[in-house]
């Protein structure tokens, strides 16, 4: 269980699903928090809550892509803002470029100067489309560096360097959370990601688009699993990606199937094309987390889609 507490925290990325479920956590434990996004994939509605409850929370509305200046201490920088759905990857691939390299390189100089602890939200995406399986840390992975997820898989590459680099010459504190699909309340609607459209269908009896023939797998994990293991690492020595995911590999015919009985739908499942360099087989290997972090996930699949389907069901009858 996670220690940090009052400490000063900068959070990139706090008005989107994963960033405000951190931001409400850090503020859960006493801390004060900075949040900052540009609403590009994010929403008011995400940290409302935060700015009525939370007197340590404050907000700064703007795209991390340009230097920020904050006036606070900062004892940590957790940067999650990026445009995360594959259906943004096209839509958003020059949001992507500018805020993966710009951005993670203007608060990598931030954190230096106020000598912060820098956690990195890396991603599953940087081992592509993976020839080895399950995907260890050690694996270097499979991306086109022209394809179409290009923009995002490397510019978590690329961010994964520089924190390398400000590690090395500048004796930067810094930390890489290599996170696997995550899902969770808070996720848009219409996201385009596999989980937020299956319960968006079902919950409205329309048919669950599946692509290709569903064998591909994903393993997926529920926030609160997620954002434990990135507080566990925020706290550790680690300095080495770490995988944080639930490796119970399930193929994206049996999810659709799933949600369609937990969400007690009329729905039936199309299938569509698969798209061009969609990975076929997702599963960390997490013993690195389970050794340094004493880290696993703890909630089960049909919970965590449970608790997401009355969410996603209470927010379409608003
Ligand atoms: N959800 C997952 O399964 C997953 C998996 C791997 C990695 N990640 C990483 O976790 C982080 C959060 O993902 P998420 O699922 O919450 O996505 P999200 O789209 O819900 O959140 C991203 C947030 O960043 C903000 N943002 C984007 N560009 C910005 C910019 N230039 N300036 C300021 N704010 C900006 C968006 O408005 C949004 O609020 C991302 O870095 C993503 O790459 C997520």
């Amino acid at each position: 269980m996670s220690m940090l507490r009052e400490k000063s925290i900068l959070v990139t990325g706090a008005a989107g699903f994963i960033g405000s479920h951190l931001a409400e956590v850090l503020l859960n434990q006493g801390n004060e928090v900075v949040g900052v996004d540009n609403f590009i994939t994010g929403s008011r509605e995400n940290i409302d809550h935060l700015q009525s409850v939370y007197p340590k929370f404050t907000f700064l509305e703007r795209d991390i892509s340009q230097p920020l200046d904050v006036d606070e201490e900062l004892d940590y920088i957790f940067h999650f803002a990026c445009p995360a759905s594959p259906a943004d990857f096209e839509r958003l691939r020059f949001n992507i470029l500018t805020t993966g390299c710009f951005g993670t390189f203007y608060l990598l100089q931030l954190a230096q100067s106020k000598e912060a602890t820098f956690v990195f939200a890396s991603s599953s995406e940087v081992y592509g489309d993976p020839e080895q399986h399950p995907q260890r840390e050690k694996y270097r992975g499979n991306v086109n560096t022209t394809g179409p997820r290009a923009v995002y898989d490397e510019s978590k590459r690329y961010g994964e360097t520089m924190l390398t680099v400000f590690h090395d010459e500048f004796g930067l504190d810094t930390r890489m959370v290599r996170i696997f699909n995550t899902y969770g309340e808070r996720m848009r609607l219409h996201d385009g990601r596999a989980i937020p459209a299956f319960i968006t269908q079902a919950l409205l009896d329309e048919d669950l688009t599946v692509f290709g023939d569903g064998s591909q797998t994903r393993s997926i994990q529920y926030i609160s699993d997620l954002i434990g293991g990135v507080l566990l690492l925020a706290e550790s020595d680690v300095i080495e990606p770490v995988n944080i995911g639930n490796p119970q590999e399930i193929t994206m015919k049996l999810l659709a199937e799933e949600i369609i009985i937990l969400s007690k739908s009329k729905s039936k499942i199309v299938y569509r094309p698969l798209p061009k360099d969609d990975p076929k087989r997702r599963q960390p290997d997490i013993s690195t987390a389970k050794q340094l972090l004493d880290w696993e996930p703890r909630v089960m699949p049909e919970e965590g889609l449970l608790r997401t389907i009355d969410w996603f069901r209470r927010k379409l009858k608003r």
